[in-house]
C-alpha cells in the first residue's frame, strides 16, 4: 500500500484569508438527521472528507437518495422518514470514522432490519462497550468482539424503551448516539454528562422540529416523533482551524484570518486555552447560521506562556490537544494537562504518540496517565510517526514553522478523513510543506 509523506522545511509565517472546510461533526448529523426527516434537506459547507463521506456512503447504501456532494459543499437529502431506511445487505464500512460508528449504532438499534457496522484498523481497535452497554440497558441487541470492539452486529426489529443515563466519561458521541436511539424508543431518554460536551445533535435535532430539552446537565427528548426536513448551514470546523490558531501564533510575523468558523461554546476550549498562553486571537463579525455559532478569527503571532490547563476546558478542546501540545512546545516554560485520559483512545493513543514525536523533535514531554507535562524551549527537526492519525500529522506539520531542521511525517492519508487539501492550503497561507508518495 502506498503512503502519503509530508516533508515539511523549517520557518516561514502564515498570512493570508481562508476558510477551512466544513465542520465533520456538523456534517455527519446533517446526513443523518436528513435521511430521517420527511422531506427535502438541503446542506451547505458539507466537508467533503472520508469520515462524512463514510456516512453519507452508509445512509446511501440503506436506500437514501442522496445528491452531491458538488465541489461547493452542497448535498440533498431526500428525507425518507424514521421508518424509510432499508436493509443492506453488505456490511456498513465506517472507516475511520468513531462518530459514524457510535452514533449509527443508536440510529440503527430501533430499526426493523439486521446490520453490520465496521471499519478500518483503527476503528476497530477502539472502544464500543460505551455505546452497546447502555443501548442495551434500552433493550437493544448488539454482538461486539471479545474485547467490546467492532465489527457490530445490531439485530433488528427490537422494541427500544426510554431510560435515563448517567453518562461515566463526557462523550458527545455516547450521549448522541443514546439520543438518537432515543427517537426510535418508547418514553423519555435523557442523558446526564459529567461534563459539557459538543451540543451539535442537540441543536439540530431543534432545527429539524424536535425537542430537546436541557436541565442543567441532563438532556431529554421523548420518542416516537418525526423529523422535518430543513436547511443546514455547516461552518467552517474549528478543530480544522485549530492547527492554523497554533501555526499563526507561533509563527513570527503571521497575521491570518479563518472565515466563517463555528463557534459553538462546547467547541471552543482552544480559542481558550490559547489565550491564556497569550495568544492574540481576535473573534470578528460574530454571527448565528442555522443555529450555530460562527465569527471570522484573526490570530497574529505573539509569544505564548506555559500553562496549567484548566481541567473545565479538557471536554471543550478534545480533539485540538495534538496541536495544543505543539503550542505549550514553544511556549516559554511548562504546560501542565491533567483530566484527559479519553486521548488515549481516540484515532492513536494521542498523549504517547504527541510525546514520542516531541522527543524525536528534541522537547521534554513527558505522558501522565491522563496528560502530559511538556517543557517549552527550541524544537528541532526528524522523522515523526503520525499512526495514520489525521490530527498528529497536521500538529506536527505546524510544528515546523518553529523547527530548526525539517520535519518529515509519515502516513498522512488520514489528513482526508477530516481535511482534504491540508497541504495546499497551508502552503497558500506560507507554510513550506511538500507531499511525498512512497
Ligand atoms: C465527536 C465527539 C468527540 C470527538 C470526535 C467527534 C462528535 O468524541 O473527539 O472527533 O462528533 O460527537 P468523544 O465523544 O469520544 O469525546
Amino acid at each position: 500500500m502506498s503512503s502519503l509523506k509530508f516533508m515539511v522545511q523549517p520557518g516561514g509565517q502564515l498570512k493570508g484569508t481562508i476558510r477551512v472546510p466544513g465542520d465533520k461533526s456538523i456534517s455527519h448529523r446533517s446526513i443523518m438527521l436528513g435521511s430521517l426527516a420527511e422531506g427535502t434537506t438541503e446542506v451547505s459547507g458539507f466537508l467533503q472528507g472520508e469520515d462524512s463521506l463514510a456516512t453519507l456512503n452508509a445512509f446511501r447504501q440503506m436506500g437514501v437518495q442522496i445528491e452531491g456532494p458538488t465541489a461547493a459543499g452542497k448535498v440533498t437529502i431526500y428525507g425518507v422518514g424514521m421508518n424509510g431506511l432499508k436493509a443492506s445487505a453488505q456490511p456498513l464500512d465506517l472507516g475511520n470514522s468513531g462518530t459514524s460508528m457510535r452514533l449509527l449504532s443508536g440510529l440503527l438499534s430501533g430499526q426493523q432490519f439486521d446490520i453490520i457496522l465496521e471499519g478500518d484498523e483503527s476503528l476497530s481497535g477502539r472502544p464500543m462497550r460505551r455505546v452497546t452497554d447502555p443501548l442495551a440497558e434500552m433493550g437493544a441487541t448488539i454482538e461486539t468482539e471479545a474485547d467490546g470492539t467492532a465489527p457490530l452486529r445490531i439485530k433488528g426489529g427490537i422494541p427500544m424503551k426510554g431510560f435515563h443515563y448517567e453518562m461515566p466519561m463526557a462523550s458527545a458521541q455516547v450521549k448522541s448516539c443514546l439520543l438518537l436511539a432515543g427517537l426510535y424508543a418508547e418514553g423519555q431518554t435523557c442523558v446526564t454528562e459529567p461534563a459539557p460536551t459538543r451540543d451539535h445533535t442537540e441543536r439540530m435535532l431543534n432545527g429539524f422540529g424536535v425537542e430537546v430539552s436541557r436541565e442543567k446537565e441532563r438532556i431529554c427528548l421523548s420518542g416516537g416523533g418525526q423529523l422535518q426536513a430543513t436547511q443546514v448551514d455547516v461552518p467552517a470546523d474549528i478543530s480544522s482551524a485549530a492547527f492554523f490558531l497554533v501555526g499563526a501564533s507561533i509563527a513570527e510575523g503571521s497575521d491570518l484570518t479563518l472565515q466563517h468558523v463555528g463557534i459553538n461554546p462546547t467547541r471552543i476550549g482552544v480559542i481558550n486555552i490559547l489565550r491564556e498562553m497569550g495568544a492574540n486571537i481576535e473573534v470578528l463579525n460574530e454571527r448565528v447560521s442555522g443555529g450555530e455559532p460562527v465569527a471570522d478569527l484573526r490570530v497574529q503571532s505573539a509569544p505564548l506562556q506555559g500553562i496549567e490547563i484548566p481541567l473545565d476546558q479538557v471536554p471543550l478542546a478534545i480533539d485540538e490537544f495534538p496541536v495544543l501540545f505543539v503550542a505549550a512546545a514553544c511556549a516559554q516554560g511548562e504546560t501542565i494537562l491533567r483530566g484527559a485520559e479519553e486521548l488515549r483512545v481516540k484515532e492513536s493513543d494521542r498523549i504517547q504518540v504527541m510525546a514520542d514525536g516531541l522527543t524525536t523533535l528534541g522537547v521534554d514531554a513527558k505522558p501522565t496517565v491522563d496528560g502530559i507535562v511538556i517543557q517549552g524551549g527550541t524544537m528541532g527537526g526528524g522523522i515523526v510517526h503520525s499512526h495514520h492519525d489525521h490530527r498528529i500529522s497536521m500538529s506536527f506539520a505546524m510544528a515546523a514553522l518553529r523547527a530548526t531542521a525539517p520535519i518529515e511525517i509519515e502516513d498522512c492519508d488520514n489528513v482526508n478523513t477530516s481535511f482534504p487539501g491540508f497541504s495546499t492550503l497551508a502552503a497558500a497561507v506560507g507554510l513550506k510543506i511538500e507531499e511525498h508518495q512512497s
